[in-house]
């Protein structure tokens, strides 16, 4: 069996074709990335002579490439990770957004109706129900919950999820939808929030926190999304959503004291900066369907998977570090450069 994985040579992606060719080593994986910024070959290269795995360079919205793909490699399965995943830089520049995340996704499903396909799914994300006020612990979204969504990224990751729905009700092609909170592990990139603060830790330098810092995120290890999609492809209904998130709420400030003690370095790195724009409060998952109707529940404790990853990160250098020396410096410079210190 042949799995096409977009998007493979980013965090997520690269995670997940570890984690299947572990799981599934009969079967045959094959990552389409376009190699943008957030692409990392170097990330793929403990796999790269596995007889099992292909790395093809291309973009998913490269029609024609993509046909021609899906003749030569008749894939079962397609998990599209591919897409221009960062809030703040949606807020730039939408237009890269729209086209990868919304029009790449409809190229790969026109290829799976022209080809045949098992199953399409599509890795989507929480943002899709907007946010979640701070003082309502009691709220949590639910596969029900309607889509309302606050940045140039959310909004195209809703299109992307409504245009899945219409291409099963109307072609009747077999998706599914996983929506998934805020991922951290290794190889992310250190764009994010949790791999730039220990970045930036490792070398002393400011900690820009947006606003009060007091934005929650409902954090989940990268494995056992991983494992979530993995179930969901193979045991998951067709025309379904499966919300993946594991209970694990945390404000940004919490996180961002706790990656200085771990490494050391004083609090008063800390910089409260001007907030995001449109800045979504909190995110709250619940669960339940993955969990009753595939068994789901997260393995990694928080406690366990920061010490872990930040384990990686001082233990990979090189990967990061290769990173930061290039276009990142100017992405860093353009980005927080301008940024005023609010206190
Ligand atoms: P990422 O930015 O780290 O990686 C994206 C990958 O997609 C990169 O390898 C990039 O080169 C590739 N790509 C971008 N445009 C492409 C194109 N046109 N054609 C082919 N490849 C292209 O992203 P991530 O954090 O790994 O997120 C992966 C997916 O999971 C995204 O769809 C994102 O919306 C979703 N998601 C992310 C999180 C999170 O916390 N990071 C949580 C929920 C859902
Ligand atoms: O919820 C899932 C989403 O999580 C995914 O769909 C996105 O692809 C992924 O990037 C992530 O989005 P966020 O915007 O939540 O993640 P980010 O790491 O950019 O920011 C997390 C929080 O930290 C957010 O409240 C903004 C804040 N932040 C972020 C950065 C980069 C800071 O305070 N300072 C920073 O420098």
């Amino acid at each position: 069996m042949t799995l096409f994985v977009t998007g493979g040579a980013g965090f997520i992606g690269g995670n997940f074709i570890h984690y299947y060719l572990k799981q599934h080593p009969d079967d045959r994986v094959v990552c389409l990335d376009k190699l943008t910024y957030a692409g990392n070959i170097s990330t793929l290269s403990p796999v790269m002579d596995n007889p099992k795995f292909r790395f093809v360079k291309i973009d998913i919205c490269d029609r024609k490439a993509i046909y021609k793909l899906f003749e030569e490699e008749t894939p079962a399965i397609v998990v599209n990770f591919a897409a221009e995943s960062h809030v703040d830089r949606s807020i730039e520049n939408p237009e890269i957004f729209l086209q990868t995340n919304i029009l790449g996704t409809q190229v790969l499903m026109d290829a799976c109706r022209k080809y045949g396909i098992q199953r399409y799914h599509q890795v989507s994300t929480d943002e899709v129900y907007g946010d979640l006020p701070l003082d309502r612990p009691d709220l949590f979204f639910t596969e029900e919950t309607p889509i309302q969504t606050s940045s140039p990224y959310s909004s195209s990751k809703a299109g992307a999820d409504l245009l899945v729905m219409a291409y099963h009700r109307t072609y009747d092609l077999p998706v599914t939808i996983s929506r998934c909170s805020n991922n951290y592990g290794p190889y992310h990139f250190p764009e994010k929030l949790i791999p730039l603060m220990i970045v930036n830790s490792l070398a002393d330098k400011p900690l820009p926190l947006y606003g009060e810092g007091l934005n929650v995120r409902d954090w989940l290890y990268v494995a056992d999304h991983c494992r979530a999609i993995d179930l969901i492809i193979h045991e998951g209904r067709v025309g379904e959503i499966y919300n993946v998130g594991g209970h694990n709420e945390m404000k940004n400030i919490d996180i961002v004291k706790l990656i200085c003690k771990e490494l050391g370095k004083p609090e008063s790195l800390i910089t409260h900066v001007t907030d995001r724009k449109g800045h979504d409060m909190r995110y709250a998952i619940d669960p339940t369907k993955i969990h009753n109707e595939l068994g789901w529940l997260p393995e990694t404790k928080f406690e366990d998977g920061i010490k872990k990853t930040i384990k990686w990160y001082l233990e990979h250098r090189e990967w990061w570090e290769t990173i930061i020396s290039g276009e990142y410096q100017n992405y860093y410079e353009k980005m927080y450069g301008n940024r005023e210190r609010v206190r």
